[in-house]
């Protein structure tokens, strides 16, 4: 399986994001966490600076959106032009019909799950998203513990991926570092979202190389 490791620019240093983005050349997408300071308690950025993030990244954005009334505001960052846009079940209406305007603006689309949150409903759907996400820590900030109990849900999704042969990317976010990839590797994920562990890291280009091969070794 291809393993993918997205670096969260939460933890970098919003002042010097270019500079930033240019430590984490050697992953695979850039992990772009969106925060309205309602759906969840903290606020990061909105389109006008994901916009700019698009302009001078060379990795292509894989944008987590944690705000409330995906329905409504989602589209406009997939016409950003950005890769991938990621919404959460619990702030949309009717996630499928959102994933079906977010792939027919060109982006991939992508379900996000809070640890609370059942992803069987959407196991069954499987054909209208690119991505589903497992959130391994309550969504809002960085910095945060793994949930190992998370393992079940996402063992019940790569058995539903692997069966229904769609190219479905199984991430996980949160709480993601050199042991705990290697947990959340072997119970199915594919992409990995990497925060505090690249950004508060020195050698960023190693520790994903770190990270990358943890989740090789123990992905199947
Ligand atoms: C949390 C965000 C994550 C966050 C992960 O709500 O969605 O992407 O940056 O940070 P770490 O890897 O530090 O848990
Ligand atoms: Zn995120």
């Amino acid at each position: 399986m291809t393993v993918r490791i997205n670096p969260s620019i939460l933890s970098a240093d919003f002042v010097n994001l270019e500079r930033e983005l240019g430590t984490i050349a050697s992953a695979d997408l850039v992990h772009v966490d969106v925060m309205d300071n309602h759906f969840v308690p903290n606020l990061t950025f909105g389109p006008q600076m994901v916009g700019r993030i698009q302009d001078v990244s060379t990795l292509p954005l894989d944008v987590h959106l944690m705000i409330s009334d995906a329905d409504r505001w989602a589209p406009g960052y997939a016409e950003l032009g950005v890769f991938s846009v990621t919404f959460h079940a619990e702030a949309a209406s009717d996630p499928v019909a959102l994933a079906r305007k977010l792939r027919q603006i060109g982006a991939r689309a992508g379900i996000a799950v809070k640890p609370g949150t059942p992803i069987d409903p959407y196991l069954e759907l499987l054909t209208e998203f690119d991505q589903l996400l497992v959130m391994t820590v309550e969504p809002g900030f960085g910095g945060q513990s793994f949930m190992t109990d998370m393992m079940p849900k996402l063992r019940l999704a790569r058995a539903a991926v692997d069966k229904s042969g769609l190219d479905v990317w199984l991430q996980v976010d949160g709480g993601i570092n050199h042991d705990t990839i290697a947990v959340a590797a072997e119970a199915g994920a594919s992409t990995f979202v990497a925060g505090s562990s690249v950004f508060g890291s020195p050698d960023r280009a190693a520790q994903i190389d770190v990270l990358r091969r943890a989740a090789a070794a123990h992905s199947h």
